[in-house]
């Protein structure tokens, strides 16, 4: 059976790779609210209401598990999802424990979308991971435009390097020494933000998903062969907008994917 994951464009493609690099044989549906992207500027009741209509898309697909491949979504949407969706349902948020772990100047950069910044989710993780970590110091910043670079392709071109250079070096200049890649468009930005950050430890979340689905499903199926790897599993892609161009996008930011 499918796994049905979803986000608000190409940038869950990033937690994609993680499934897949960890469940091979899984089959994926995948939706981009290509349409309505970006999310990150949108009002809460906006994102709410987008994500439940992309989610019950994807549930049409009989999906055995939902993703929410976005920080921005999780944060506004998912108890709401969870609330309704017949299947277990996973989401990402930002990495700020693994960053606590990571740093060693006790100074954290949290990349992430303004609306995933403003949420009370985030407020919350803020908290509890403060209260795990006092000595460490989280230093948010909404990083603007880089959503778009990833939607128009611009991954590693001398714009978007300028780009990420100006959001990145205010973090550095506070002795941030990790970065914390809280929307999961960013991902396929790290040649740049390395580039902007030499040396700094860079916090992604699409593998902590990956694990979590495959727990989620071990627990949610009876039959060990449903998880069983094969190796031609797919990935088919669906959007709000031109499913052309997200296909074209999906081939140049996941070539392995086919
Ligand atoms: N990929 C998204 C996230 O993880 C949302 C980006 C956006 O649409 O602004 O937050």
């Amino acid at each position: 059976m499918t796994i049905g994951v979803f986000d608000s464009g190409a940038g869950g493609l990033s937690v994609v790779a993680a499934i897949r690099a960890s469940l091979p044989g899984q089959e994926i549906v995948y939706f981009a609210d290509t349409a309505f992207v970006p999310y990150g500027s949108r009002s809460d009741g906006e994102i709410l209401d987008r994500t439940r209509l992309c989610c019950a898309r994807l549930l049409e697909h009989d999906v055995r598990a939902l993703v929410i491949a976005c920080n921005t979504a999780t944060a506004n949407a998912i108890d709401a999802v969870r609330a309704w969706a017949p299947v277990p349902v996973v989401g990402v948020e930002p990495g700020l424990r693994p960053g606590a772990a990571a740093t060693r100047s006790g100074v954290v950069g949290v990349l992430a979308t303004a609306a995933t910044l403003a949420s009370r989710r985030y407020a919350e993780l803020l908290r509890r991971t403060r209260a795990e970590a006092p000595g460490v110091r989280f230093i948010e910043h909404a990083a603007q435009g880089w959503v778009e670079l990833v939607e128009s392709g611009q991954t590693d071109t001398p714009d978007a390097r300028e780009t990420i250079r100006a959001s990145v070096a205010p973090l550095l200049r506070e002795g941030a020494d990790t970065l914390v890649l809280g929307c999961t468009h960013y991902p396929f930005l790290r040649s740049a933000i390395e580039a902007a950050a030499p040396g700094v430890a860079i916090v992604e979340t699409g593998p902590a998903i990956a694990r979590e689905l495959a727990r989620r499903l071990r627990i949610a199926t009876s039959n060990p062969r449903d998880s069983a790897a094969s190796p031609a599993a797919r990935l088919r892609l669906e959007s709000s907008g031109d499913v052309d161009r997200l296909a074209a996008l999906a081939a140049r930011l996941l070539p392995e994917a086919g």
